[in-house]
Order: C-alpha cells, then sequence, then structure tokens
C-alpha cells in the first residue's frame, strides 16, 4: 500500500502522524474515516502556488461533492479556496460553516426553484447557469428581490476524456452545460449579456473526473478560450473568467498514472498563458476546481475484520464491519483501492483475500482479490485513499449507521460523530399505524 501523507510503519504498525491505527481504533472505534489534515493542507498549498500565471488571477476551487462536511468547509476557507456547491444541501452545509458566500460558485444541471431562491437570499457569488429554463427561472427570481446576479454559463467543449462512462461529462451527448458547435449557445449567451438582471462574467467547463490524460486538459483550455475569443468578437463583450473545471487523476492503485502534480499544474498554467496570447485575449480570472485530488489521498477508512471465510470453491472473504454503504466505488465503477493490515505491516503477504463488506449483496466488495498476510479476527484493515467521494456517496443501505470521521494533526478529533440506530429512524413518522 502507497503511503501518502503523514502514514508512517513504526515497528510493523501503521500510524498517521504520532497515532496508531489500533489506539484510534480504540478511541474512536470503526469503521471510521480518518482525514490526514495537514495533507489536505499541503494538497491545498500545492494547488495554490504552482497553478498561477503573472497573465492571470487564479481561483483555486474545492469541488465540495468530493467531501463536505462543517469542518472541512471551515478547513477550505482557512485555506483561502474557493468552493463549488451543487445542491441546497451542499450550500447549506458550506454557509453554515461560515465560508464566505462570495467565494462560492453554484453548479447543477437541474437547480430546483427552492435552490435558486436559496442561493440568492445567500448571496452566492457566482451562478453557473446550465440551461435555457434555469436562466428564465433565476431571472423570474431576480426580478422579483430586485438584485443583481453574476452567472457564468456551463459550456461543453465536446473533449472526449477517456474515463468512465459515468464520470465523462464532455461528450456530445452529456446531460451537462450547451454545446459550443450549437449556434443556439452564441444567441443564448448574447441574451444573458444584454439582460440588466445578470452580470454575465464568462463560462465554465468540466471534462470530467479522475482523468490522467494532461493533454485532455490542454484541449479543453485551447477550446474554450478560442471560444471566449469568438464571443468577444462576435458579441462585443468582455469574459472575465473562465473555469475549467477539475477532474484531476489520482493514485488509487498501480493501475493509475497520474501526473506529478506540482509540474502539470505549471505547465498547465503556462499552457493557459499561451492560449490566451496566441488567441489576444486577457481574461482576469481563470479558475479551476479540483475536488478528488485535494482529498482523496488525504482520506482512508479504517475497518476490522471481523472473520474470515473460506467459501467451497477455495475463496477466501475477509467480513469487515463496513462496506459499500460507506464507500460505493467498488460496486458503481469497479473501483480499485489498496488496504493494510495495520498492525502487519512488514508481513509477508501470502493470501489472496476478498474484502468484503456487510450488506446484503454479493456486489458488496471493497476489495477484490488482494494479497495481504494471514488476517486473523480483530486485526484492522485500512483501505487507502477513500477521502473522496466516499463519505459524501455514503447510504444507510440495510439501516447501516455511517462511520464518524476524525481529522488526524496535532490532536485526532472527531469531526463526525457516528450515526446511532436513534438517526436511522429520526425522520420516521411512527404513529401512523395506530
Ligand atoms: N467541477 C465539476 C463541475 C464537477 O462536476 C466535478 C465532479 C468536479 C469539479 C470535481 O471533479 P474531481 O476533481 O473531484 O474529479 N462520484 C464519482 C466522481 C463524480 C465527479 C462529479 N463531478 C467518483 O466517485 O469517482
Amino acid at each position: 500500500m502507497k503511503l501518502f501523507g503523514n502514514l508512517k510503519v513504526r515497528e510493523n504498525e501503521l500510524y498517521l502522524g504520532k497515532f496508531s491505527m489500533t489506539e484510534l481504533a480504540e478511541k474512536f472505534d470503526t469503521p471510521l474515516y480518518i482525514i490526514d489534515e495537514d495533507y489536505f493542507v499541503e494538497r491545498c498549498e500545492k494547488y495554490k502556488e504552482k497553478f498561477k500565471s503573472d497573465k492571470f488571477e487564479s481561483h483555486i476551487i474545492y469541488a465540495s461533492k468530493a467531501l463536505l462536511n462543517l469542518y472541512i468547509a471551515k478547513l477550505v476557507g482557512k485555506q483561502d479556496l474557493h468552493m463549488d456547491a451543487v445542491s441546497g444541501g451542499e450550500l447549506y452545509t458550506i454557509i453554515k460553516a461560515g465560508f464566505n458566500p462570495k467565494k462560492i460558485y453554484f453548479h447543477g444541471n437541474n437547480k430546483l426553484i427552492q435552490e435558486l431562491n436559496f442561493a440568492l437570499d445567500n448571496e452566492i457569488g457566482t451562478i453557473v447557469i446550465d440551461n435555457k429554463k434555469e436562466y428564465e427561472n433565476l431571472d423570474k427570481l431576480i426580478k422579483e428581490k430586485g438584485k443583481k446576479q453574476r452567472v457564468l454559463l456551463r459550456i461543453n467543449p465536446g473533449i472526449d476524456a477517456h474515463t468512465h462512462e459515468y464520470i465523462a461529462t464532455s461528450k456530445n451527448d452529456s446531460k451537462f452545460g450547451l454545446s459550443i458547435f450549437d449556434d443556439g449557445t452564441i444567441s443564448f449567451i448574447e441574451e444573458i449579456s444584454k439582460n440588466q438582471n445578470f452580470d454575465f462574467a464568462g463560462l465554465h467547463a468540466h471534462i470530467g473526473s479522475q482523468v490522467f490524460a494532461e493533454d485532455s486538459f490542454f484541449k479543453e483550455a485551447d477550446r474554450v478560450i478560442e471560444y471566449a475569443k469568438k464571443l468577444e468578437e462576435r458579441l462585443g463583450i468582455k469574459i472575465e473568467e473562465l473555469n475549467l473545471g477539475g477532474g484531476f487523476g489520482i493514485y488509487y492503485t498501480e493501475e493509475d498514472s497520474p501526473f506529478k502534480l506540482g509540474k502539470f499544474l505549471e505547465s498547465y498554467a503556462e499552457n493557459i498563458k499561451t492560449s490566451l496570447e496566441k488567441n489576444k485575449l486577457d481574461v482576469k480570472i481563470i479558475s479551476i476546481e479540483p475536488g478528488r485530488s485535494l482529498i482523496a489521498n488525504a482520506g482512508h477508512t479504517l475497518y476490522k475484520a471481523c472473520s474470515v471465510k473460506e467459501t467451497y470453491s477455495g475463496k477466501n472473504y475477509i467480513f469487515i464491519d463496513g462496506g459499500m454503504t460507506d464507500n460505493i466505488r467498488p460496486a458503481l465503477y469497479g473501483a480499485k483501492y489498496e488496504a493494510a493490515i495495520t498492525n502487519k505491516m512488514n508481513d509477508k503477504d501470502e493470501v489472496v483475500y476478498t474484502l468484503a463488506g456487510k450488506c446484503c449483496e454479493s456486489g458488496d466488495v471493497i476489495i477484490k482479490d488482494i494479497k495481504l498476510p494471514k488476517v486473523d479476527d480483530e486485526d484492522l484493515i485500512l483501505v487507502s485513499s477513500t477521502g473522496a467521494y466516499g463519505y459524501s456517496m455514503a447510504s444507510n443501505y440495510n439501516q447501516i449507521e455511517k462511520p464518524a470521521m476524525i481529522a488526524v494533526s496535532d490532536e485526532a478529533k472527531l469531526i463526525v460523530r457516528r450515526e446511532t440506530y436513534e438517526d436511522l429512524i429520526r425522520n420516521d413518522i411512527g404513529d401512523v399505524l395506530e
């Protein structure tokens, strides 16, 4: 298992900073989401330090869908990043954390009226319009409230980013945004830019997630910049901001070949600068929206091996105390992870196991066929790099409580408490049958 951030091995045992996994499990119980706070902060700093240029101001927008709770939102605020949201619930969480609403970008292909209302009432800095109907809804609400709203338009630049079909967003049949190949998009932009209720600031695009091809990002930037130039020329408008989205791929297992982040960000910024110069376009702000790339390798899940079962066919299962309810990614996308038995870090890998969860579902598998040292009941297993889209996509299937989450730095702090049985029936109305 690759040791990211502050994960270390001492005397055959896995530590995060000064805390052993055994200690953390004893104090907080398992399954447990563990955030390596200092490593998350280090990644934020790297983005700020490396993605910059003398040609534009850069906004690093944390894509909160990767992992969001009050503590994470506060941490992002402290790092002075911007943040995106795609629902009223995400907006609410971010605002409740005291994050500056002016630094929020509100995305989504189908923002509900109540969500738009909520965004306007809370003075969200930028709303990213997805389609005509949304624009009309927003226009009506803005008029009623007598406000003016800064907006970007989500466009689809038609770049094939070669990622999993479920997380590719820029093919021509994608549900997101409006195609740059459609003439109607230009007339629509003209309409928005002439509407006094709107401050039309520019464009947004996002080509997909867990993308490794640097080239796809460069191509996307070129296409968006060329399109922005075309808009300025045809419509006589000024584009203030281009938001190029996120999707920067990370390491989960040896099958992944992520780029070197610092180098990539420098050359990305350089490429954008060159493209702006080539197109003779001056844009004040260039934004990017990493989610996974900031948090995935800074988050891990600690499980207990409750029992080992060998099937009649000879397959060895480790039954862990969590599973698809705390991490749906393997079941949903065939996502792969690495893991280690945290009290046997230097022992020889000798048995091939499948890490299975506790749901009534054969597909409830976190890792298929991983070679590990021989497991004993009560051993602890850390599945690494689960920081993105684990907790945020967790469910209560089989009425299983969501795990607790801790942030580890100089201290280990509980930041999300473990759900209880009581939490599971909190919204049920018990007297309907009486
Ligand atoms: N910006 C927009 C508009 C997005 O839709 C997304 C992700 C991001 C930024 C951040 O992408 P990232 O840097 O995290 O790759 N549940 C899937 C990933 C879905 C991504 C959705 N949009 C997974 O678990 O792999």
